[in-house]
């Protein structure tokens, strides 16, 4: 084989590598790796101006994918620190590439489910229907009563929506939550 050959060889491998790489993971978390469209991000960022995010808000970004998402809201919100995490390797690397100047958002690689949330003031998400109720017991473990979550398309059964937009999304609207977000409770209680 000639030079130019054995590098054709190594790049396709490693091209067919990372493209397995995404449908293996998707096949793990039944989502796959589908960036947000910047109207969509647009109405993550409105749901939590709406819920009065404070300046220098933790954000937690479950599934952060491309890192679309997390751009978007570092821009939006330039004092907030942004955290994503995502667990399949090129949507990661790919999104630690295009975040690399960006100071606010840390992008962490593994399943959301490892992760320590205690410190969010607020969390997105973009996945599934299927992963929504495991997220949604997750998150009654994590989160301080209050905390605003925001899903785009995907909803949480049984919770109480307490602001939605219907602006954007391919799959369907966005809504807003203030967490357990259990119908009939009393709703917010953390600013
Ligand atoms: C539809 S994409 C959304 C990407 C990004 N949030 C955005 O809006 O641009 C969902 C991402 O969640 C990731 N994901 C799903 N389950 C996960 C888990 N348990 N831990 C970390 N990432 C996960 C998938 O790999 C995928 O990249």
């Amino acid at each position: 084989m000639s030079g130019p050959d054995v590098v054709a060889t190594v790049a396709l491998s490693i091209v067919l590598v990372l493209g397995a790489s995404i449908l293996l993971f998707q096949g793990v978390t039944g989502v796959p790796p589908q960036s947000s469209s910047p109207n969509e991000a647009a109405d993550v960022v409105a749901l939590l101006k709406h819920a009065g995010l404070a300046e220098q808000a933790v954000v937690y970004e479950l599934g952060s994918g491309w890192g679309s998402l997390a751009i978007a809201l570092a821009r939006a919100f330039p004092q907030a620190q942004i955290r994503g995490i995502e667990i399949s390797p090129l949507p990661y690397w790919v999104s630690r590439v295009r975040t690399r100047n960006i100071p606010n958002v840390l992008l962490r690689r593994g399943s959301f489910y490892d992760c320590d949330l205690a410190d969010a003031q607020a969390v997105t998400c973009y996945l599934m229907i299927k992963p929504m109720p495991r997220l949604a017991a997750f998150l009654d473990r994590m989160l301080e009563p209050g905390t605003p979550v925001v899903s785009l398309s995907f909803w949480f059964r049984d919770r109480q929506v307490a602001a939605s937009r219907a602006s954007s999304g391919l799959l369907g609207a966005t809504a807003l939550y203030y967490w357990p977000a259990m119908i009939g409770s009393l709703g917010r209680r953390r600013g």
